[in-house]
């Protein structure tokens, strides 16, 4: 089966990898030449564990391939999936359609026989029934269907998501299109993953929901631990106490600095933007989208309170800038809020992050990249431990408060205890929920 892939960011180059290793014959289809001519070289343009081997072992196949020619990617394609960026429109909130529109005229244009166009950006309640009239009108003697195959997969983990899918969800109008999706994805339902069929706007309504739902539930315990602080809990044992319910689940019940990312603030955004417009205003939604915003002054202030009340003249080593760990996505990084803080502020910032730096440089000017928490935190009067990267859990913290001009520490995703930071010879340990110490 050929199938095209238009977009090859985040979702649109591991969606195309997988599904050539499922032994489809696939081509990739990007506007941008830099990141084309990466691929073709063999290199990949993000950083996403797995991907470089599996996209180099699909090439060596002679199944993958990736071009700047979108007719040379749509010929004799039974299905060409729409992957490109959603991000939030200016001003309003909504789900800057511009690059899913362009992408189903330019198919419009292209296409010559029947094929299946399948929206899996993720998109507001309606747009499928947008593309096919763009593309009816377009090409009124084109044979086509529309299908919505939102995707769930993590950027860290999103070979295994796509390779091992809690569901894959596939909104279609007809038996025609629904045989196309079912032959794409035969190799999951061979074992046995879920498939979950739905008319075109259940299918949209599911990805939204999910991601404002798991956007709550961590904006839920977010809040719950600004409490615990008040009252002397601990919201690492109340996550615990309350994730054993079987009702409830231990996932995203970890306390951070606020969520971030390439996609709960645009689609949190987004679905409140939907509840405007049908008068069915997403009341929970955007009391999230509030309250995130408030964690994240808050921890400006936890840091503030570390400093002594002012960041000026202050050197704060800052561990991770990505929005979570094992991927190199900045959008919508808490490091975006709270590194200009600290620089406005007149602290002087060192940083560094595993995968972070090459992104990160343009989006955080007057910051001092370092190759490692060592050398990042050496004179420092405040460590802040922002992403919780592999590298940053297991640090020799007295080696570190031997080096700095004032052992202080921010642990924003709760990697450390007070004992840890107490046995280092720290004088001052604050993190997220749970009570902190100064000397
Ligand atoms: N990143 C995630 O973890 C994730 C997860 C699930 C769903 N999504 C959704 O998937 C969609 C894509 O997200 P992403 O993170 O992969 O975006 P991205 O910005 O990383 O990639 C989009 C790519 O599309 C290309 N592009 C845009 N218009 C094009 C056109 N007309 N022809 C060819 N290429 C074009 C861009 O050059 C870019 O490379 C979004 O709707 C997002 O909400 C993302």
């Amino acid at each position: 089966m050929k199938i095209a892939m238009i977009g090859t960011g985040y979702v649109g180059l591991v969606s195309g990898v997988c599904f050539s290793d499922f032994g489809h014959e696939v081509v990739c289809v990007d506007k941008d030449p830099n990141k084309i001519e990466m691929l073709e070289r063999g290199e990949v343009p993000i950083y996403e564990p797995g991907l470089d081997a599996l996209m180099a072992k699909n090439v060596e196949a002679g199944r993958l391939s990736f071009t700047l020619d979108l007719e040379q990617a749509i010929e004799g394609a039974e299905a060409v999936f729409i992957a490109v960026g959603t991000p939030t429109r200016r001003g309003d909130g909504h789900a800057d359609l511009t690059y899913v529109m362009a992408a189903a005229e330019e198919i419009a244009r292209t296409a010559n026989e029947y094929v299946v166009i399948v929206t899996k950006s993720t998109v507001p309640v309606g747009t499928n029934r947008r593309v096919k009239d763009t593309v009816s009108k377009a090409n009124p003697a084109l044979d086509f269907d529309v299908a919505s195959n939102p995707e769930f997969l993590r950027e860290g983990a999103a070979i295994d998501d796509f390779m091992k899918p809690d569901r894959v969800v596939v909104g279609v109008e007809n038996d025609r299109a629904a045989e196309v999706m079912a032959n794409i994805y035969r190799p999951l339902y061979l074992r046995e993953y879920p498939i979950v069929t739905t008319d075109l706007e259940s299918a949209e309504m599911i990805k939204y929901a999910a991601n404002a739902f798991l956007a709550t539930k961590i904006t839920f315990i977010n809040e719950i631990a600004a409490l615990c602080e008040k009252v002397g809990a601990d919201v690492k044992q109340v996550s615990k106490g309350m994730g054993m319910d079987g009702r409830i689940g231990n996932k995203f019940l970890h306390a951070g600095p606020g969520y971030g990312g390439s996609c709960f603030p645009k689609d949190t955004k987004a679905l409140a933007r939907i509840g405007q417009e049908h008068a069915v205003p997403m009341q929970i939604t955007e009391a999230v989208i509030k309250v995130n915003e408030e964690v994240k002054r808050r921890m400006i202030d936890k840091l503030l309170d570390l400093c002594g009340g002012s960041f000026n003249g202050k050197t704060v080593a800052v561990l991770g800038v990505t929005f979570k760990p094992n991927t190199d996505d900045m959008r919508d990084a808490p490091s975006l809020t709270l590194i200009p803080a600290l620089v406005g502020g007149g602290a002087k910032v060192r940083t560094c992050d595993p995968q972070g730096q090459h992104e990160g440089e343009a989006l955080l000017p007057g910051v001092h990249w370092m190759d490692d928490p060592y050398t990042a935190a050496q004179d420092a009067d405040l460590l802040v431990i922002l992403t919780e990267w592999n590298e940053f859990r297991a640090l020799d913290l007295s080696k570190i408060a031997q080096t700095m001009a004032a052992p202080r520490m921010a642990d924003l995703r709760n990697v450390y205890t007070v004992k840890d930071a107490r046995q280092a010879g720290f004088e001052a340990y604050d993190s997220i929920g749970r009570e902190g110490f100064a000397e």
